[in-house]
């Protein structure tokens, strides 16, 4: 398989990989302005862009996933919850499904928290092993720590579905899985977050000061005595990303 992160200048990673032998490739949570990357990228490794994936439907910044999904001839995916709400045609994806790229597989992970709408993406090479190598976890775990609750109102309940998500779906997950988030420092996403753009999530259960808590009531308490200002803009963003405005 090939694998790629990029950088956004305002702390946000995309990623770009698939399967170079099958010429299938999958891009994820892209920036308005950065689509020509993902093109030359599959024409370098000679791949078809079929899968473009956004992990939510973000507030930050703007999408480039829709577009990007025109150009290249691909699929454009969110969560099936957003199907409806998203004013043009997605591929709603469910929770446990598995999208095939060659031998690169890439099974979809509901994790609501951050967004109701929120997926983690649980990747494995089968020329390597059917075992997960590693998971992008989008803005529901970063490194060092957790996405923001309260983007869509309700921030307690919201920290209480992190809570859920964490425990119930990526603690489950093995400690030598490598975790690639949406954000590194820099970002208004979550607070604490590490510059560094990559862990494990072995390091991430010793070191996340999060994940160690087993008190729920206890995680809801300290995530929303957290939160940082919210994304200037906010809701323009929100309603381009649906596709309501221009
Ligand atoms: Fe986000």
């Amino acid at each position: 398989m090939f694998f790629k992160q990029y950088s956004n200048a305002d702390g946000t990673l995309s990623y770009f990989y698939g399967c170079g032998s099958k010429g299938s490739a999958v891009a994820v949570d892209v920036v308005a302005g950065d689509e020509r990357w993902f093109l030359d990228a599959a024409q370098k490794a000679a791949v078809r862009i079929d899968f473009v994936i956004d992990t939510h439907v973000h507030a930050d910044h703007l999408s480039g996933g829709k577009k990007l999904a025109e150009l290249a001839g691909g699929l454009y995916c969110l969560h099936e919850s957003d199907v409806g709400k998203v004013h043009f045609p997605i591929r709603g994806l469910k929770d446990g499904e598995v999208l095939e790229s060659g031998n690169v597989l890439t099974k979809v992970l509901h994790t609501p928290g951050h967004t109701a709408d929120s997926i983690c993406l649980l990747v494995s090479d089968l020329r390597r092993s059917a075992d997960p190598w590693f998971v992008l976890t989008g803005d529901t775990l970063f490194v060092g720590g957790v996405g923001r609750p309260d983007l869509g109102g309700a921030p307690e309940e919201m920290a209480g579905r992190i809570f859920d998500s964490i425990h119930n779906k990526l603690l489950t997950l093995p400690d030598d899985l490598e975790i690639f988030p949406g954000h590194a420092a820099g970002s208004v996403c979550g607070a604490g977050l590490s510059g560094k753009p990559s862990s494990t999530m072995g390091f991430e259960k010793r070191w996340d000061p999060y994940l160690s808590m087993t008190d729920r009531d206890a995680f809801i308490r300290e995530l929303t005595a957290n939160i940082p200002e919210q994304p200037a803009e906010m809701a323009r963003i929100v309603a381009a990303n649906l596709g309501a405005a221009a």
